[in-house]
């Protein structure tokens, strides 16, 4: 059965771009609860954790670079079926390929400042929640 929540982050160059209250009425109007949020600037440490499936990529530095460049706003979304419908939300992860409408769609600058991320699998949106937030974080 799938899962009911999921993590997202708006990036550096959203944040930058003043997007971010245009990408959390788009959540919110997607029927998603924020039910955890920060606004923070991610360690080079915490980014090579987060980021430590795709190490081996030749774009693994830049990613981290990018990553660690300014604040970024972290959050918990709840809702069913949590990681797809947000995914479909935001489009996909290049945005010259992401349809018309979706978050990345509008607001990306570029496939690494796509301007959010989304959880891929439930399993994912579990760890990913529980790396930014506390359980008496959310609510
Ligand atoms: P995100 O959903 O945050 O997950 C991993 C990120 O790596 C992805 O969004 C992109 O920003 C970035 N990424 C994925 N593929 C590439 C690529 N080929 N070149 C540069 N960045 C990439």
């Amino acid at each position: 059965m799938a899962g009911n929540i999921t993590f997202s982050m708006i990036k550096p160059y959203a944040v930058k771009d003043n997007h971010i209250g245009p990408i959390l009425s788009m959540i919110n109007e997607a029927g998603f609860k924020i039910s955890a949020l920060i606004m923070t600037v991610i360690t080079q440490q915490q980014a090579e954790q987060f980021y430590g499936v795709h190490r081996s990529k030749p774009f693994f530095n830049d990613l981290v670079e990018f990553i660690t460049s300014g604040p970024v706003v972290a959050m918990v979304l709840e809702k069913p079926n949590a990681v797809e419908d947000f995914r479909k939300l935001i489009g996909a992860t290049d945005p010259q390929k992401a349809e018309e409408g979706t978050i990345r769609k509008k607001y990306a600058r570029s496939l690494q400042a796509n301007a959010v991320h989304g959880s891929d699998s439930d399993e994912n949106a579990v760890i990913e929640c529980d790396f930014f937030f506390s359980s008496k974080d959310r609510f």
